[in-house]
């Protein structure tokens, strides 16, 4: 489905945003999990690891609709390492969900690492969401997750290349910014 009319923003956060990206991720993924993933976005946003970062809010009539990050990632291996990022998190607004706002927010980030020239993204999230962006099973094409994955959650685990012949190129185990490098954060 389309976005909401032509009142839909897309643009880059900025530190001001910071306390309603916080709410809106609490009002995305619920009082249980929200201010989990509320803290982690600002622990990112100040994690010098973290850079490059891309990070881009979803604006509807000057409420907060959506949020994504991408953090900057690498491999644990001696082979050259691929420029890579990890999304995570991605919210909409409860009010704003499956009207393709979540949609909007993936593809603009995605356009901005390929002007960054940045090889692989990877992300750790809905195996029925994020297929249609691309993402493929990352372990089965040689990638490990920072911290093991259960078997049945293999499928979360997932890859996109955003340069032609990069998942060839590049194997091993994912290294993370400092603030996603807990394996609470690798749970699905
Ligand atoms: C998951 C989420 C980011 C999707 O964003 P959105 O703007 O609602 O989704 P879009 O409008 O871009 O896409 C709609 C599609 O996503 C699917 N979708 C929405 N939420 C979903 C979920 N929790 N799991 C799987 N698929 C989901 C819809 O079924 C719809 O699929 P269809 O096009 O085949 O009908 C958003 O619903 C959200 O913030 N949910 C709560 C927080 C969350 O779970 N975030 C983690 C993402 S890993």
């Amino acid at each position: 489905m389309m976005a909401r009319g032509p009142s839909m923003e897309l643009r880059p956060a900025s530190d001001s945003d910071l306390p309603a990206i916080g709410r809106l991720h609490v009002d995305a993924f619920g009082p249980q999990e929200g201010p989990e993933v509320a803290d982690l976005v600002a622990d990112l946003l100040r994690d010098e690891t973290a850079l490059p970062r891309v990070s881009i809010v979803a604006e509807a009539d000057g409420v907060l609709a959506g949020h994504v990050l991408f953090t900057a990632a690498g491999l644990d291996s001696d082979a050259a390492s691929p420029v890579a990022s990890i999304l995570a998190p991605l919210g909409v607004a409860s009010g704003y969900q499956r009207q393709g706002v979540g949609g909007l927010l993936v593809d603009r980030g995605l356009a901005l690492l390929i002007e960054q020239a940045v090889d692989l993204v990877f992300v750790l999230g809905h195996p029925s969401y994020y297929p249609r962006f691309g993402f493929r099973p990352a372990r089965e094409l040689g990638f490990d997750a920072p911290y093991p994955i259960l078997p049945e959650n293999d499928a979360a685990w997932m890859v996109k290349a955003l340069q032609p012949g990069a998942l060839d190129r590049f194997a091993g185990t994912v290294a993370c910014a400092s603030a996603l490098d807990r394996p609470e954060h690798w749970t699905e």
